[in-house]
């Protein structure tokens, strides 16, 4: 089966396990056979491409849109992208969702409670000691999706069962092929056929 590109959006706050998923998801499609892959992490993208953008709404809304546009543009090159960055307004995802084709929004979510507990990079305590101003759902604002294509509560799943339901929906949407699926394109049939003949099976 012949799928398309298509773009995971892993949305959600600090520390709620967008960067893990998107490796163990990346993992797991190259698994599949999908080697055209890039991942595009908020925190790397910040450093190249929106180096010295801050955490205005101004400041995220271009750096986001930036990775919108990177996205339909590896797309069209047949590259399947995963972004994992926070991108906290609904409106500039929904730009995003515009702009790319097959584009499956993933809310990534645990309760702020449990971020602070987390706290991987120290970020949460550096914001209570007032190091940090205009956080992400604690000073600043988070909308969470509406309507995303899958919801993954890492407080309550283990990464492998967030990986796995994003699995199911890209499934479910034919971009990725079912694991049982042994359908072949009529380019793959055509191949097939003539290396038969050229055999004397037919
Ligand atoms: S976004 O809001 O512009 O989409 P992005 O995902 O690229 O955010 O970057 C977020 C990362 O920047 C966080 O994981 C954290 O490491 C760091 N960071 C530093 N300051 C802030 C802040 N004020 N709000 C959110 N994240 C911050």
């Amino acid at each position: 089966m012949n799928t398309p590109a298509f773009t995971v959006w892993l949305t959600g706050l600090s520390g709620a396990g967008k960067s893990t998923i998107a490796g163990r998801l990346a993992k797991a499609l190259q698994d599949r056979g999908v080697s055209r892959l890039e991942i595009l992490d908020g925190d790397e993208v910040r450093r190249t491409l929106s180096a010295g953008a801050g955490f205005s709404r101004e400041d995220r809304d271009a750096h986001i849109r930036r990775i919108a546009h990177v996205c339909r543009l590896l797309a069209r090159h047949d590259v399947t992208t995963i972004v994992a960055a926070i991108s906290p307004y609904r409106e500039t995802r929904a730009f995003a969702r515009d702009l790319i084709d097959n584009f499956v929004e993933v809310f990534v979510d645990a309760p702020l409670g449990v971020l602070e507990q987390r706290d991987p990079k120290g970020l949460y305590q550096k914001v209570k000691q007032g190091r940090i101003q205009q956080f992400t759902g604690v000073s600043d604002p988070y909308e969470p999706p509406e309507a995303p294509e899958v919801v993954c509560r890492t407080d309550r799943e283990e990464v492998d069962e967030s990986v796995a339901k994003i699995l199911a929906a890209l499934e479910t949407r034919g971009y990725l092929a079912t694991e049982t699926d042994d359908s072949y394109s009529p380019e793959e049939a055509a191949q097939i056929q003539a290396r038969l003949r050229n055999l004397g099976y037919l």
